[in-house]
């Protein structure tokens, strides 16, 4: 007999005794509640492994709009509707419409999800929010096995959507179904909200967030979100802040067509040395922003901040190495750390109507784009950085005496997030870690910006917090995504204790 198969059939008999016993305490919860949780999350293993592998098999692919790829997130929001109905969630499957593309097709959105499972009216409600589309992934890419057929190698689980965000998604259940099987009662309210195009701009999330303000979400005390990672691949973290994004392009024109140089060249005023004149006054070569006020509104650094980078799991010359980058900015760990977080930076991205193809063409382009952005940090607001931007970039143009015209935008402004890690969730989360994990967890930040947890910051007025499952190197996004079986279970003893915690500390 297969070992493996024969370790399923002695975990499902002993879950099965479990389940009878569970039912005798259901009123009182004992004091081993958690163990008998833990126990019961280690027995069905498999079975929840068996769950994410038919999860990761729809590839909800919601990047490439192909009525295909359509019909499987659909069907991807279809499944999912239907384990929460059969946990007992109320579960309302909002259609947001369709989509126009470029090109005069139109594609539906697929339905965003919102359940909700238990009104206790003592109990603390925590909304979950995850999504099941995932990022294109074909086996020619480079992936070691097939992307869409869920691969245990090792002890990590590969496939498209493992780590983000499907396994996270379904340890949330996975916690919640545990509770049931053992039949105790759910210690918080829990609603979701689950949605099928977050790597497609999250279309149509937003609007419907503001729309059920006052209704899905009235009641929500705390809305967690688990889309990102840890920073180390053993140390569990929890995420407080994101830096947020400002996007300028920067044009410089003379005329739409481009010149010759042998013909124009020594006679113009030429759009690209401004360009490069006008991009070269951004910031020097320390990374020191040289934009006037820029660092004005950025939040003081506190004593009790700075500990918290002492702390962190990151070997940074292992990351310097893995990053192939000869050397940082900055030398000290804490260092990287703030400048990544909690300092803003600028970055250069190109330049549009560059001659950028191989070979010797001797070109003067008529009117080039420069394109560049900084990354917010609290206290920065993105229309003061606007002002501050253009005001800069004129100076310095008009300095030039050039004759070109110059037009500066700015096509983005998402504010950065911050939360308050005294919130009770946070001390829940750090307690459940300490239980499941034996450590406290890193608390960390992410220097991109996942706009999400901004917009129900913004919107619902609770307390965000992301709690991450999967390890730095999971590599969401890339070829050979995974996320270690341990990290699977060991998140979903986490998210179980998670909501025993929180219970506790509404009491
Ligand atoms: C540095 O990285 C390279 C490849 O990125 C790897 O082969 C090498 O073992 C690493 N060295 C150390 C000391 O980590
Ligand atoms: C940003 O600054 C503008 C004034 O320039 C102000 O009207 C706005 O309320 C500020 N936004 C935030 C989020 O502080
Ligand atoms: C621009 O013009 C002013 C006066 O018209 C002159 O003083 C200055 O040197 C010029 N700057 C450049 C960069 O040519
Ligand atoms: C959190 O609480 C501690 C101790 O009560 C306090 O020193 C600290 O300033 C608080 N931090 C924040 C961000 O509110
Ligand atoms: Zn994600």
């Amino acid at each position: 007999m297969d070992p493996k198969l024969g370790r399923m059939a002695a975990s499902s008999l002993l879950a099965l005794l479990l389940l009878l016993e569970g039912g005798m305490f259901s009123s009182s919860p004992p004091a081993g509640l958690l163990e008998k949780l833990f126990q019961y999350i280690d027995l069905q293993q498999d079975a929840f492994v068996q769950t994410l592998k038919d999860w990761v098999a729809i590839e909800s692919d919601s990047v490439q709009p192909t009525p295909r790829f359509r019909r499987e997130l659909c069907r991807m929001m279809a499944v999912a509707a239907d384990k929460l109905r059969r946990l007992g969630a109320s579960v309302d499957s909002v259609d947001t419409g369709s989509q126009q593309l470029p090109d005069g097709q139109s594609l539906p959105i697929p339905p965003i999800i919102l359940a909700e499972l238990g009104n206790g009216p003592k109990k603390p409600t925590v909304c979950f929010y995850g999504h099941l589309d995932v990022q294109p992934a074909a086996r020619g890419d480079g992936w070691l096995t097939e992307p869409y057929v869920l691969t245990e190698v090792d002890g990590k689980l590969y496939g498209r959507g493992a780590t983000d965000n499907k396994g996270p998604v379904l340890a949330w259940i996975n916690a919640v179904s545990t509770f049931q099987a053992l039949e105790q009662d759910l210690p918080v309210n829990i609603k979701f909200i689950l949605e099928g195009m977050e790597e497609a701009g999250s279309v149509a999330l937003e609007e419907l967030v503001q729309k059920e303000k006052d209704r899905f979400f009235s009641g929500v005390d705390y809305i967690v979100i688990s889309d990102n990672l840890w920073v180390s691949r053993r140390k569990p973290a929890v995420t407080y802040g994101t830096r947020g994004n400002s996007y300028f392009t920067v044009e410089v024109k003379c005329r739409d067509q481009d010149f010759h140089s042998g013909t124009f060249g020594g006679i113009l005023n030429e759009p690209m040395a401004d360009l490069v004149a006008l991009l070269g006054s951004l910031v020097d070569s320390s990374g020191h922003i040289l934009i006037p006020g820029i660092y004005d509104h950025v939040a003081s650094l506190t004593e009790e901040e700075k500990n918290i980078y002492k702390s962190i799991d990151l070997d940074l010359e292992e990351y310097r190495n893995s990053s192939q980058v000869k050397k940082f900015l900055f030398d000290t760990k804490e260092e990287v750390l703030m400048h990544l977080w909690r300092y803003p930076s600028l970055s250069i991205h190109g330049i549009e109507g560059a001659f950028d193809e191989p070979g010797a063409k001797t070109v003067i382009p008529g009117r080039v784009v420069g394109k560049f952005s900084i990354r917010l940090v609290p206290h920065m607001n993105a229309s003061v950085v606007e002002k501050q931007v253009k005001h800069h970039l004129e100076d310095v143009f008009s300095k030039r005496n050039s004759s070109n015209q110059m037009a500066v935008s700015m096509v983005l402004g998402l504010p950065p997030w911050i939360a308050n890690i005294n919130d009770s969730q946070y001390l829940a989360a750090k307690r459940a870690i300490r239980t499941v994990f034996g450590t406290d967890p890193d608390m960390i930040r992410d220097g991109s910006t996942i706009p999400i947890a901004r917009i129900f910051q913004e919107i619902i007025g609770k307390s965000v917090m992301m709690l991450p499952l999967g390890a730095v190197d999971d590599g969401e996004h890339s070829q050979n995504e995974k996320i270690n079986r341990w990290n699977y279970i060991e998140g979903s003893k986490l998210f179980a204790a998670f909501f025993l915690e929180l219970a506790k500390l509404h009491e």
